[in-house]
């Protein structure tokens, strides 16, 4: 872990998201790949998805992060029905495009594609602004920092208040950068997959960036609910990578049962103590796992428990 303090004392507080005026009222938000991403996803039903996000929104949960992407923008308008009913300043959208449907789906950051995707994420989640607004992927041939600029321009209307990029390398990020415009980074990064903390953390933390991670729960293995004989469905690790992870997993759920918590909870909650970590968005598939991981805000590690689980992790 790179930076030593811990940050049960912000649990509670709002967190700025860079340089923006976006706060959000507490670090647990929602992932929402799996509300509405047919196309992505076997077996999922709207009605589900409508459930997953009133319970996140019930709960007290206020960022949602979806996509274009999920379901060709039906997450989008899942999230735009479903908020209709609630008080918009009390959530904070964030969402994400790159994907041109005009083009097979191929990534696209040019300024006029951009504009355009605002505008229709806008129709779809029937608000006159999202927060957060990020560009998904970089593409081959916009210059970041023009693409960047054209969200700048987004912000000075209105239309979204805060810049974002995702699946970006440092040193795209860094390009996309270079007028001090972008204020908040989505990558993958989680326990088993850690890379980030070297690469990217430093000039985030030093540049005012805020940082999400996607995959916090490494897609359900950091869940506990997959053992030994589930390495095939992980082929990203190699076998001895993956008896590693069950092992630590194995420690987790002694850490978890002194706290009467699940071992997701308790993965959550490592996470929504590390400062270097702005918002956590675990995904969901049903509003029982989102009421369940709800409460890892109660889960409180002490320093000696949050290291025990770093160094368990050491190495991905
Ligand atoms: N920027 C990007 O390019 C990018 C890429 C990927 C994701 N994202 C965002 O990041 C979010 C998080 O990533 P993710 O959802 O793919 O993966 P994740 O958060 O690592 O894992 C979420 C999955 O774990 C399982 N799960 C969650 N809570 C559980 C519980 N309490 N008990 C048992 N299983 C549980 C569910 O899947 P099952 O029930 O199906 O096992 C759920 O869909 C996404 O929803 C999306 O908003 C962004």
């Amino acid at each position: 872990m790179l930076f030593g303090l811990r940050r049960n004392y912000l649990m509670t507080n709002e967190i700025k998201i860079g340089k923006s005026d976006v706060t959000v009222p507490n670090t647990l938000g929602l992932g929402t790949n799996k509300v509405g991403g047919h196309n992505l996803f076997d077996d999922l039903k709207d009605e589900n998805g409508y459930a997953v996000v009133k319970e996140a929104l019930n709960s007290g949960i206020s960022l949602l992060d979806t996509a274009f992407a999920y379901g060709n923008g039906r997450s989008e308008e899942i999230i735009g029905d479903v908020i209709q009913d609630y008080d918009r300043s009390n959530i904070v959208l964030a969402t994400k495009a790159a994907h041109d449907p005009s083009k097979n789906g191929e990534f696209n950051n040019s300024p006029k594609f951009l504009k355009q995707s605002v505008d229709d994420a806008l129709k779809r989640l029937k608000t006159d602004y999202i927060d957060i607004f990020y560009i998904h992927f970089p593409d081959k041939d916009t210059p970041k920092a023009e693409a960047v600029g054209a969200l700048n321009e987004l912000k000075e209307a209105g239309k979204i208040r805060a810049i974002g990029v995702s699946n970006f390398s440092p040193d795209q990020i860094k390009e996309a950068n270079a007028d001090g415009l972008v204020d908040i980074a989505e990558d993958n990064y989680s326990l088993v997959h850690r890379g980030v903390e070297q690469t990217e953390f430093p000039y985030l933390q030093e540049n005012n960036i805020s940082f999400v991670p996607y995959f916090p729960l490494a897609a359900g293995l950091l869940t506990g609910k997959y053992g030994s004989k589930d390495g095939s469905k992980f082929d990203q690790y190699s076998a001895q990578q993956y008896q590693t992870i069950i092992s630590a997993l194995d420690k987790v759920r002694e850490i978890a049962n002194g706290h009467d918590a699940t071992i997701t909870q308790t993965i959550i909650a490592w996470y929504l103590q590390d400062p270097a970590i702005s918002v956590v968005i675990p995904g969901a598939r049903t509003a029982d796992q989102v009421k369940s991981n709800v409460a890892a805000l109660d889960v409180n590690l002490s320093q000696s428990e949050f290291d025990q689980i770093d160094q368990l992790f050491q190495g991905f």
